[in-house]
């Protein structure tokens, strides 16, 4: 793990990011920062979160805090909030954001595989809010996003098995938090995406497949971020926050007539999904 990358001696607010080196966490780091937030950067590729890091120095003033940390790891984000409590840093906003997606069906894969997935994706979001939301409290001041997706608010799909299960989690969970933590003025959302611009679909092998869906499914990283900050920063947060018009009426449709969205991801989960591992 690496050093401040500026000097902290200031009373600016730190915001903390996973999976701060592509796609969507990345456009939340420079977001935050431009909101006037400090960053603590963390995901494996640290050569990645330094680029970034020297970047929101030279553009916005940014002091970033380097954590290369690989969150299958079950006692990485236990070391991530040791190192906060030894630079002395509080997170005022943290953002759950690191995850993939596995391509192929539940048996295809081993249980090694499925359980660095379930820590990586349910568990270590538990246990960096359990470490950072009681301080949060106690300053009555403080914004959690969990990213989930909109894959978590729809039927299951074919392959992906846990993706959709593991969104729905966080969905839950975040419901939950929202709640337990109204007066403590600790604001908690669920970002929900649609298919987004990102590296997501290269690292889960399912580019070419995806390519093929029409341009009203995509959403820009940009806007995706935009909306969850607003979503969370407002007075009464978007609990679950749903950016897009397309698919903030795909789940009102779900909701209203889930036979007919089972129905079509049971036709069509192989339009998007890589049923074969590979
Ligand atoms: N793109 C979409 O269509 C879409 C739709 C709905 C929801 N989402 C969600 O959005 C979030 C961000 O995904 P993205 O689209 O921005 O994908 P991405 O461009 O592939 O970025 C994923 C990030 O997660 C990090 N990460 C993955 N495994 C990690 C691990 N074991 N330890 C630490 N960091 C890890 C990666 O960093 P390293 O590889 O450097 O570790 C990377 O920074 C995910 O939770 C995803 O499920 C995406």
């Amino acid at each position: 793990m690496d050093g401040i990358d500026a000097p902290t001696t200031d009373m600016t607010p730190w915001a903390l990011v996973t999976g701060a080196s592509a796609g969507i966490g990345e456009i939340f780091c420079r977001n935050l920062a431009k909101r006037g937030y400090h960053l603590v950067l963390v995901a494996r590729r640290a050569d990645r979160l330094h680029t970034l890091a020297e970047e929101l120095r030279s553009k916005f003033g940014t002091a970033s805090l380097v954590l290369p940390a690989d969150l299958a790891e079950p006692g990485a984000t236990r070391t991530i909030a040791q190192r906060l409590r030894e630079e002395e840093i509080h997170v005022e906003f943290l953002v759950n954001n690191a995850g993939y997606g596995m391509s192929g069906r539940f048996t295809d894969f081993g249980w090694r595989e499925h359980a660095d997935f379930i820590q990586v994706m349910t568990t270590a979001v538990c246990e960096l809010t359990h470490a950072l939301l009681p301080a949060m409290q106690q300053r009555k001041k403080g914004y959690v996003i969990n990213v989930a997706s909109v894959a978590g608010l729809i039927p299951g799909t074919e392959g992906a098995t846990l993706y959709g299960a593991s969104k729905a989690f966080l969905i839950s969970f975040s419901q939950s938090l929202a709640l337990e933590n109204y007066f403590h003025r600790v604001n908690i959302s669920a970002l929900c995406p649609g298919f987004t611009y990102s590296e997501f679909h290269d690292v889960s092998g399912t580019r070419e497949l995806v390519n093929r869906l029409p341009s009203y499914m995509w959403l820009d990283a940009d806007e995706v971020v935009r909306f969850g900050i607003e979503s969370v920063v407002r007075p009464r947060p978007r609990v679950v926050a749903i950016p897009g018009r397309f698919y903030r009426m795909l789940v009102r449709v779900n909701r209203m007539f889930p036979g007919i969205t089972r129905h079509i991801l049971r036709k069509r989960s192989k339009d998007f999904r890589k049923l074969d591992r590979g």
